[in-house]
């Protein structure tokens, strides 16, 4: 059986933003496999970050060995659809949506998706899984967030561990390659409960960032987050 994959999304929410394109290289040399761009709007969530100028401006530094690294957008946005043309034309890989913040779920995939983009859907703490419903056959990454959304640097939230396992069997179920991304908290002291829970992907801003040592950090998380997946298998 080929081993377990897990993709580590460094969030740039906790970069130096003074010194975005060099740190997107030194996240990327340090072995990030995506790059998490967190969209926040002062509106759906109590902060404000960067746009499409911003995206624009770091594409060209996520690249790895001539192959380009996806830009993975998270929107914490409201109203969404007038961003996905802007961020489509910024370069974005992916781009995940709440639903709480779109009048109409399934058209905002479909735009999505007109322009070449994935599509993925974005649960809070709070939300309910029957929001999979109808769409998860359209989906190519569910983003279950582990904090609640708006700021970096928060306290994993343990109660999302069996909402993770519920997700992928779900996935599993679907016979589809849908990632499983988990948002907020991830550090390598649960990676390895974040990973057994059957997640995927991981995000990970303050505990990739904060303590200067990228390289490191990334791997901790990654080495055990697949110990907790290979023994889910097991
Ligand atoms: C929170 C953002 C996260 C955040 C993660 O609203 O969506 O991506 O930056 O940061 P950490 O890993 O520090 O919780
Ligand atoms: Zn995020």
């Amino acid at each position: 059986m080929p081993s377990p994959t897990m993709r580590i999304a460094p969030s740039l929410l906790s970069a130096d933003f003074a010194r975005l394109g060099e740190e997107v290289t030194a996240v990327i040399a340090a072995g990030a496999d995506v790059i998490h761009f967190d969209v926040m709007d002062n509106h759906y969530v109590p902060n404000l970050t960067v746009g499409p100028l911003v995206c624009q401006a770091i594409k060209p530094y996520a690249v790895k060995d001539g192959q380009s690294v996806p830009i993975d957008v998270h929107l914490m946005v409201k109203p969404v659809d007038a961003l996905i043309p802007m961020f489509a034309q910024a370069g974005a890989s992916i781009i995940s949506f709440h639903p709480e913040a779109s009048e109409h779920i399934d058209r905002t995939i479909q735009l999505i998706h007109s322009f070449g983009m994935k599509a993925g859907l974005v649960l809070n703490p709070a939300t309910a899984l029957n929001c999979l419903d109808h769409v998860l056959d359209e989906l190519e990454l569910v983003l279950l967030m582990s904090v609640n959304p708006g700021f970096g640097g928060q306290s994993f939230i343990e109660h999302v561990l069996p909402k993770i396992d519920a997700v992928r069997k779900r996935i599993d179920a679907s016979g589809r390659d849908i990632w499983l991304e988990v948002d907020g908290g991830v550090k390598a002291d649960n990676a390895e409960r974040v990973g057994n829970a059957g997640a995927d992907t991981l995000v990970a801003g303050s505990a990739v960032f904060s303590g200067g040592r990228y390289a490191e950090s990334i791997a901790a998380i990654r080495t055990n987050a697949l110990a907790g997946a290979l023994a889910r298998r097991a």
